[in-house]
């Protein structure tokens, strides 16, 4: 499996961290094999928490050479573009259901700082409902880099994974195959549906960039830098990605 390790990446959020030690946190998943660290913002308005802005992932990045993928949680998003791209995030994600025209100008925005530039559909959010239908197009055009598409409501870790999530992968790689697709939220290693795990699952629908939080900060792990969880992640995800390449 080792030569196909590079087909999934793991990116664990800091969301289940602890808050005290982020930069040692941000440290020990890097040596724990994480490819990217996905920084969840939340402003207290889109979902009920504030977490972190920008200048703590300026930080944060001065701590870790790792590429950090910034999930924008936040209401109006487009104000926020120039801040955390000025910090030095390398992915940037706003939610689709914060988008409110202006798609041009906000992609260009991004382009003229080279981020990675996502657009995210919470769990609820059917993007196959008319009033995304602009922003579909835009992700036929390939004019977003990626999608992230969400297993539970934003706004916590921890929470268990919804299936409805399933359909959702499955949509997305009906209007784009090329297109990778970030999958967040309710990622575990274990069984959990019909014995499989979650990593597995979504990574047959597509995903390659996986995202978890609470299974992978599990002070259980600390001494190994969470090197466990992390790899039996990357296995369950691998399987996924391999029933994948057999359709
Ligand atoms: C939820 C966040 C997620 C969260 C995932 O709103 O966007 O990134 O940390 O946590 P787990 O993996 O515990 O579901
Ligand atoms: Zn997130």
């Amino acid at each position: 499996m080792l030569e196909l390790e590079s087909e999934i990446k793991i990116a664990p959020s800091i969301l289940s961290a602890d808050w005290g030690y982020l930069g040692s946190e941000v440290q020990r998943v890097r040596r724990g094999g994480a490819n990217i660290i996905h920084y969840d913002v939340m402003d207290g308005q889109f979902v009920p928490m504030i977490t972190v802005g920008s200048a703590v992932l300026k930080r944060l990045k001065e701590l870790s050479n790792l590429p950090f993928d910034t999930h924008l949680m936040v209401k109006t998003p487009e104000r926020h573009i120039k801040s955390f791209c000025e910090a030095g995030t390398d992915y940037l994600t706003i939610h689709a259901e914060e988008v409110n025209g202006n798609l041009d100008k906000i992609i260009e925005e991004m382009d003229s700082f080279g981020v990675v530039k996502g657009i995210a559909f919470d769990l609820g959010t059917d993007p196959s409902h008319p009033s995304y239908n602009e922003i579909c197009r835009y992700i036929m055009d390939g004019k977003f880099d990626m999608v992230l598409v969400m297993g539970v409501k934003a706004g916590a870790g921890g929470q268990s994974f919804n299936e409805e999530s399933l359909k959702t992968i499955s949509y997305i790689r009906g209007l784009n195959p090329n297109i990778p697709i970030e999958f967040d939220g309710g990622i575990n290693y274990l069984p959990e549906i019909d014995g499989r795990s979650t990593a597995d699952l979504v990574a047959e629908r597509g995903a390659r960039i996986i995202v978890a939080g609470s299974k992978v900060f599990n002070p259980e792990f600390i001494s190994d830098d969470y090197k466990t969880p992390i790899q039996r992640i990357r296995e369950q995800a691998l399987i996924g990605y391999m029933a994948s390449q057999k359709k």
